[in-house]
This record gives C-alpha cells, structure tokens and sequence, in this order.
C-alpha cells in the first residue's frame, strides 16, 4: 500500500523528531498529544531544528518550509488518525498505555492503516493482540534525536506480513533512514545491549569505581563510544531507560535488574535532559520546569 499520510501520537521527546522526519520525507503528518503544552512545544522544536539543517546546508530553505507546513497538529487521537494510512505510536514506554491507543486506533482506523509502535523493547506481538489486524502492526524503533540519528529499526512481530513490512521499509527510506529487520525479541538489538552498558556504568558508578565524568571519558576514549553512557541516559530520559530495564529483567532474567542508584534517581525525578537534572543537571531546562521535579502531570 501506498502511505501518503502518518499520525504520530505523543509529542515528546521521539513523537515530536518523527514528525520532523515525516514532512522532510514528504508525507502530511499529523501530530498529536494529551498535553497542549507539548505539541506547542513540538511545533517550536521542529522549527528550530529544520532551521539548523538549512543553516548546516542540509536542507534547503523552501524545502525546510514546505516540511514545516507539513506537519498539523491535532487534539485528539481520533482527530490524528482518521486519515492516516500509518500511525506511529510513541507514548511513554508502558504497556498499558500502549495498549490502550493500539485498542482505540484500532476502532477509528480504516481496516487498511498500519499502526506502527516506536517502543524501545515491549512485545508489538502482545500491543497487535488487542486489535482485529495483528498483521497490519509493527514496531518501528526511532533513535533519538530522530532528525539526526541513521538507523531504524523495523520489528516483525509474529503476525506481520510481507505488505506491511514493505511499506514500513518504504516510509523509513524517504524518511532518510538506514533500515535493519528484525524479528521481534525484548529490547530488538538497539535496546538489549545499550541498557546492558547503562545499567552497568550505574552500578560502577554506585560502587564508587569512578565518576560519572571519568565514566563517560573512559567509553568515549577508549572504547570509541560517541556519548558516554551517562550523556546518553540523560538523553533518552532514565525513566524510559529504567521501563526497558526493567521488562527486559522480566522476560530475560537477573542479569538485567536495575541498578538500585538507577531506580533512586527516577524516584527523586532526577529523568535527565527533559526534568533539568538526571546523572548531570541542566540549568536552562531546569529553569523551565513549571513543578518541582518529583511531581508529574
Ligand atoms: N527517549 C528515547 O531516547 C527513545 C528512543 C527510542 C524509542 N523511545 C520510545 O519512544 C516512546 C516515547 O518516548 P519519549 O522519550 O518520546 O517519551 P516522552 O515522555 O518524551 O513523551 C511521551 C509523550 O506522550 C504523551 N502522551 C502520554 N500519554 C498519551 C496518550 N494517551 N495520548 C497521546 N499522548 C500521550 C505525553 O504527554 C508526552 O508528551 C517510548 O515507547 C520510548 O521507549 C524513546
């Protein structure tokens, strides 16, 4: 099938770049969110990173508005979806939420729409269950920031077919993407071995072998990491870092238990970038912040 048009629901961190990526592939894009507040959020992130690419000379300036124009944003799933010929799903990283948008998707839908899930390790075999076209869906795993980074992952889940892996392979390529398919498996290949790295630098870390900088420089130096591991959590967030840890530790085994200093920093809201203090602070985003950073919503 053809894919013209693609709602992206949740605004966050990964929603709000796939969006990005969508319009510069050419696609309408619709992007949605429960909070008004980050799809404003979004709107604004998009701008600024379309402008750095025309400044960077990697788009040009009427390509990057064209794409901005691209995108609309939407206050409700229903809104989003109706027209969609694939939606990409990127909600926090919990099943239940998960489930709950791939059920209502499902109803509003037309049968020939593909949902697409971009988490980073949860079973799509088990988020298709609860729809009546298990074969339409499938994972589509982003990385983070999406309008920068190569590589998407696709996720064959045990009843996706040929049509839909097609079209999804499709959509990644003129979204500028480097494409691996995988058969599903918890944490595919990305997710399994970066959360192993991290969650063994917190530990080091609460076993006090070395700092959190050292840490860091010693992966980046000499083991020609491009982040160290604890830039990285605070980049992709250590609350979606501690979700994949710990379902990876439920369907996996021992060896993928959080590391406690790990699920203490998520305890204190200590989330990284987005909360203004993760294993590193942030003033400028901390400053930003309108709670205090254990209070959510
Ligand atoms: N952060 C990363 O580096 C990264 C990388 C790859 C994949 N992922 C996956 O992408 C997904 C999203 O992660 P994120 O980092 O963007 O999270 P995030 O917390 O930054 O954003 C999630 C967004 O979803 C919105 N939301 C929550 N419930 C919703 C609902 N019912 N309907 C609509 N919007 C809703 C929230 O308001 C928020 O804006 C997760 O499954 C995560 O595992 C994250």
């Amino acid at each position: 099938m053809q894919v013209k048009t693609i709602a992206v629901i949740g605004a966050g961190i990964m929603g709000r770049g796939i969006a990005h990526a969508a319009a510069i592939g050419g696609y309408r894009t619709i992007l949605e969110d429960l909070v008004p507040a980050a799809l404003r959020r979004a709107e604004s992130e998009i701008r600024t990173n379309l402008d750095k690419a025309v400044e960077l000379g990697k788009v040009t300036g009427p390509d990057a508005d064209a794409a901005f124009g691209r995108v609309e944003y939407a206050g409700s799933v229903e809104d989003a979806a109706r027209e969609a010929d694939l939606v990409i799903e990127a909600v926090p990283e919990e099943m239940e939420s998960k489930i709950e948008i791939f059920t209502l998707l499902d109803k509003i839908c037309r049968p020939t729409t593909i949902l697409a899930s971009n988490t980073s390790s949860l079973s799509i075999t088990e988020i298709a269950s609860v729809t009546y076209r298990a074969k339409k869906c499938l994972g589509m795993h982003f990385f983070n920031p999406v309008h920068k980074m190569k590589l998407l992952e696709i996720v064959r889940a045990l009843e996706t077919d040929e049509d839909t892996l097609g079209a999804a392979v499709d959509v990644g390529r003129r979204m500028g993407k480097e494409v691996v398919v995988i058969k599903e498996a918890p944490g595919f290949i990305t997710s399994r071995i970066n959360a192993m790295i991290g969650n063994e630098a917190f530990y080091m870390l609460q076993e006090g072998i070395a700092s959190a900088a050292d840490i860091d420089k010693a992966l980046k130096l000499g083991l020609n990491h491009p982040m160290g591991p604890f830039e990285l959590v605070d980049l992709v967030g250590l609350d979606t870092r501690l979700n994949i840890l710990e379902y990876l530790h439920k369907s996996l085994g021992e060896k993928y238990r959080p590391a406690p200093l790990l699920v203490q920093y998520v305890k204190a809201g200590r989330l990284g970038r987005k909360s203004g203090r993760g294993v590193y602070e942030y003033p400028e985003a901390a400053a930003k912040q309108e709670s205090p950073a254990g209070v959510r919503g």
